[in-house]
């Protein structure tokens, strides 16, 4: 099956351990049948089940990333004030 010139072939692209971002516009079935028509020229679907406002990604699948950043952001560096003195050497 090949899509003549004219037409336009929908494009779905995975974001690792994000969204599916499919090219729109597209009509989206939701799990009860019903269908909304979505015409941005992309949309990102959630895939982790974790979003807010289904089925679109509300980046909700990124807390982990944060936590890893706030962590990193929160640890003081060698030599800073809070940061913790290597032992002398015995
Ligand atoms: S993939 Fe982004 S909130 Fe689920």
């Amino acid at each position: 099956m090949s899509a003549s010139p004219a037409e336009k072939v929908p494009r779905v692209t995975p974001v690792l351990e994000g969204p599916l971002l499919v090219e729109g516009p597209a009509e989206i079935v939701l799990p009860d049948g019903s269908v909304i028509l979505c015409e941005r020229p992309v949309m990102a679907l959630c895939t982790c089940r974790r979003t807010l406002r289904p089925p679109f990604c509300d980046t909700s699948h990124r807390p982990r990333l944060r936590a890893t950043r706030a962590t990193k952001r929160n640890t003081p560096r060698a030599g800073a004030p809070g940061a913790a003195e290597e032992p002398e050497p015995s």
